[in-house]
Formats: structure tokens, C-alpha cells, sequence
């Protein structure tokens, strides 16, 4: 379980807080997406969560980040390292080895699995994410998509409780970035890994997020289920985040008093939306 309790961090060099007053608490098995403009403070809750902040980030930091029962900021990095696995917005700066089973093999090395399980770790995690064909393949011949699988598998190997990704499909074409969601997905549910993940593609986060956080000027301004989240697509329009389509054309519909409702937050849901009205 994570636990956030009154959290504020301003960084060093910055004026003002990045985050203020977080608290909540996410449990076991969530997967949780996060969303919000540039600057609102996504990045820095991941780095609140493993630790990065206050451990390479140094700044005025208030309340308390609890992972699993470690305080994060008594807590060493490589502790954290080992419940919380992390995915960042740079990949490139984060992937260690040229060649893929490397890259996997870096990690199995470094955090103490047990020399006669590595190899069939490392080949288990290629299959469970469809890319045993990458195994010797040169990292800098992938494509995003490729590398981004790579660098999930070789987080996702160390069997951490949680993983935080940042923006892990931004430079992805919607085709890709289904394929990591759904990978994603997998790992939560076979795996029971609670996903956190910061995520511009508003349809896509409220299609497989089971929890949605809207992060605003430093302060978690929304938190609920994307049906909860998306209602009051006004206000979200207002403070900048899109709204998927369909919950834009419910949110019109129940302001005219057409529709009253549950918003839906894919195609499938938006078809029984519009059944429901004209049948
Ligand atoms: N290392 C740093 N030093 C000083 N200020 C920082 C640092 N990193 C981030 N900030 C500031 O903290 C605030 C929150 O930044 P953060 O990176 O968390 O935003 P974000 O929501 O991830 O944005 P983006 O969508 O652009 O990635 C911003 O005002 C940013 O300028
Ligand atoms: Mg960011």
C-alpha cells in the first residue's frame, strides 16, 4: 500500500511548490493513471513515490511518503528500488546495456536473484510480453514501442509491487501505445503489480485505468474512477484537460437533459449510452 500524507515538496532551485497537500492512499493491485498539464506536477509525484525525491532532488519536503510500510525518506534508494520499479520519461538515459537480454540481465544481477533463476527469469518476462524475438537484438536498432516493451520487461523482471511509468507512450503512435497499455494491463492482473502511470492519451487512460487522478497546479485536483473523474467535462475543459469525445458528447447530453446516466469512457460504453437514449 502507498500512503501519502500531507506531502508538499518545492525543489531547490524553485520558487514555488511543485506539490501541495497530497494526501491519499492506493492499494494493492490498482492501476492508477495520471493526467494533467505541463508543470502540474506528475513527474514529481513519481519521484515522490521511488524515492528519487528527497534522495537526488533536494528541496524543502513536508509531510511523509510511505511505500509498503518504508518511509521513503529513512529508506535507502536501493530498498525502494526493489518494491517500487520505475520507468521514466527518458528511456534512452535509463537503459544500461546495448544488446535486450542484457538490458534484462543488468537488473537480475543487481538486486539479488539467485544466480540458477536468472536466465529462466529473464526468458519467462520476454514471453509473457511477446518479445522473445528482440532477445539479441542491438537496443538502437528498436523502435520506440520496441524499446519501451524492453524497458518495461527489465523493470517488470525484478518483480517490483508497484511500477511507475512516466508518459511511457509519448512518442508512440496510438497502435503502440495500445500494445503497452495492454501490457500493462497484463502485468497487473497476472502479476498483481500496482500500475501507476502519468499519461497524456486521455482515451486510453480511462479505458484501462481502474482509478484516475487529474493533477492541477500542484494539487491533486480530481481522484475517482474515470466515470467520477470525467463527469464534469466543463471543468476539465477548463483547467486544460481534454475529455475523451464520448464523455464530452454524455456531458453535453446530460446538461440538455437527454441523458442521465453513468459517463462512458470508451466507444463500447458510449453505444449503450446512445441505445439507451433512442430505444
Ligand atoms: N529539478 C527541478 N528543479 C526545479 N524545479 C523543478 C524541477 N523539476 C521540476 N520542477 C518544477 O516543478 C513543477 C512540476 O514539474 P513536473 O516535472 O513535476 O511537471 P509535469 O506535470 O511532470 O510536467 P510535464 O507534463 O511537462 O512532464 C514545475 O513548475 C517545474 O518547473
Ligand atoms: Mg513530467
Amino acid at each position: 500500500m502507498i500512503e501519502f500524507k500531507d506531502f508538499s515538496f518545492k525543489y531547490k532551485e524553485s520558487e514555488n511548490f511543485a506539490l501541495s497537500g497530497v494526501s491519499l492512499s492506493i492499494q494493492k493491485g490498482d492501476f492508477v493513471g495520471i493526467i494533467g498539464n505541463s508543470g502540474a506536477g506528475k513527474s514529481t509525484f513519481t519521484y515522490a513515490l521511488n524515492g528519487i525525491i528527497p534522495h537526488h532532488f533536494e528541496g524543502d519536503f513536508y509531510g511523509e511518503v510511505n511505500v509498503n510500510g518504508l518511509d521513503t525518506v529513512e529508506a535507502s534508494p536501493s530498498q525502494l528500488a526493489l518494491t517500487v520499479g520505475s520507468v521514466f520519461q527518458d528511456i534512452d538515459g535509463q537503459m544500461v546495456s546495448s544488446v535486450v537480454e542484457d538490458e534484462l540481465l543488468f537488473g537480475l544481477e543487481n538486486f539479488g536473484v539467485p544466480h540458477d533463476r536468472i536466465e529462466s527469469r529473464m526468458v519467462e518476462m520476454l514471453a509473457m510480453v511477446g518479445i522473445e524475438d528482440l532477445r539479441y537484438r542491438n537496443i538502437s536498432t528498436l523502435s520506440g514501442g520496441q524499446k519501451q516493451k524492453v524497458a518495461i520487461a527489465a523493470v517488470a523482471a525484478l518483480m517490483p509491487d508497484i511500477l511507475v511509468l512516466d508518459e511511457p507512450t509519448a512518442e508512440l503512435d496510438p497502435q503502440s501505445s495500445l500494445q503497452i497499455f495492454n501490457m500493462l494491463r497484463m502485468l497487473n492482473e497476472k502479476m498483481g503489480i500496482t500500475i501507476i502511470v502519468v499519461e497524456q492519451k486521455i482515451m486510453l487512460l480511462s479505458e484501462f485505468s481502474k482509478r484516475l487522478m487529474i493533477i492541477n497546479e500542484g494539487r491533486i485536483f480530481l481522484d475517482g474512477t474515470p466515470q467520477e473523474v470525467l463527469k464534469d467535462t466543463g471543468l476539465l475543459r477548463n483547467i486544460g484537460v481534454n475529455c475523451p469525445r464520448v464523455a464530452t458528447l454524455a456531458g453535453r447530453l446530460i446538461e440538455k437533459n437527454l441523458y442521465k446516466g453513468d459517463v462512458p469512457v470508451n466507444i463500447g460504453e458510449a453505444e449503450i449510452m446512445v441505445k439507451r437514449i433512442i430505444y
